[in-house]
């Protein structure tokens, strides 16, 4: 997720008529070529929430210790990371749908991404010019949401969407994506939010994790800041659970001072999920 939101930032700074003339027909071939032979041994990276390591290091890493030397180098880093991108994108599309009626060869599903990616950078540059925006800066850091690595009172607002119960294992859907990138997957589940922990445990767990990042919410931000939560609302073995009742109820002891919520149906999609809830909660 973070070298998504990484890539996809850097990626607003693209000059798209120069990198539409580099990244012609010809090379793109070589370029697929050189993510799919790509192998990085298992397990090499290993997400901990010690090292305090941001999104670009990571990135750079990858490229220098990770990824052997290529044509790929000689380009800014924010185009060989948005065709990796396009290829990880490749590798989900035909990992979900192989065995389908929408099953398609990786190479095909790479270059029909290519495709929408480059449409999206030229109308988003096309945008950014014609309207003159100047880009912000911001900065993706890796962390657990149950130490956050900011300082007590310091961020004016949250948004977050954290694990909706015990419901999708983020871990085994993403497992293709993890193991490319030789993320060590098992380190990386007892850290996550929902998936620590078997059977009932599973459950405590959660609730416990998830108040405490509430608490790590309160704790970074400032006086009169607010944070909003969205929360699905599921059903466990037929048991509606109730966790936007229990994050207010906490809110409250943990010492926010307003509390609301608003409800929004949710049609269609995944059928277990009826109710998504933005909990807004203010210090
Ligand atoms: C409901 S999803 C929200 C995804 C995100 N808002 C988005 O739109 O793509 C919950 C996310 O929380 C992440 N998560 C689980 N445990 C976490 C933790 N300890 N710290 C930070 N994120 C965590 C999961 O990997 C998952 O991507």
């Amino acid at each position: 997720m973070a070298i998504i939101s990484q890539i996809k930032l850097d990626a607003l700074k693209i000059n798209y008529p120069k990198f539409s003339e580099a990244v012609s027909i010809e090379n793109l071939h070589e370029i697929f070529k050189y993510f799919m032979n790509l192998e990085i041994p298992e397990d090499s990276i290993k997400p901990t929430i010690d090292e305090n390591i941001d999104a670009r290091k990571l990135l750079e890493t990858l490229w220098c210790e990770y990824f052997p030397e290529s044509f790929l180098h000689d380009f800014p880093c924010e185009w060989r990371n948005l065709l990796m991108l396009i290829y990880l994108h490749a590798l989900s599309d035909y990992t979900y749908l192989k065995g389908t009626k929408k099953s398609k060869s990786l190479q095909e599903f790479f270059y029909e991404n290519f495709a929408e990616y480059m449409k999206t950078i030229e109308g988003a540059c096309n945008v950014i010019n014609k309207l003159g925006i100047e880009l912000g800066d911001f900065k993706i850091k890796i962390n657990s949401a149950l130490s956050i690595p900011v300082k007590d009172n310091s961020i004016k607002a949250v948004v977050t969407s954290p694990p909706y119960s015990i419901a999708l294992d983020y871990i085994k859907n993403d497992a293709h994506l993890l193991r490319y990138l030789g993320i060590d997957i098992a380190l990386l589940r007892n850290q996550m939010i929902g998936l620590r922990g078997k059977g009932k445990e599973k459950l405590k767990f959660y609730e416990c994790d998830l108040r405490k990042s509430i608490e790590e919410i309160y704790r970074v931000l400032e006086n009169d800041g607010w944070a909003v939560i969205v929360l699905g609302d599921i059903s466990i073995n037929g048991n509606r659970t109730n966790f936007k009742d229990k994050i207010l109820e906490w809110s409250k002891d943990i010492g926010f001072k307003e509390t609301f919520a608003l409800d929004r149906a949710i049609l269609g999609g995944f059928a277990r999920l009826r109710f998504e809830h933005l909990l807004f909660l203010q210090k």
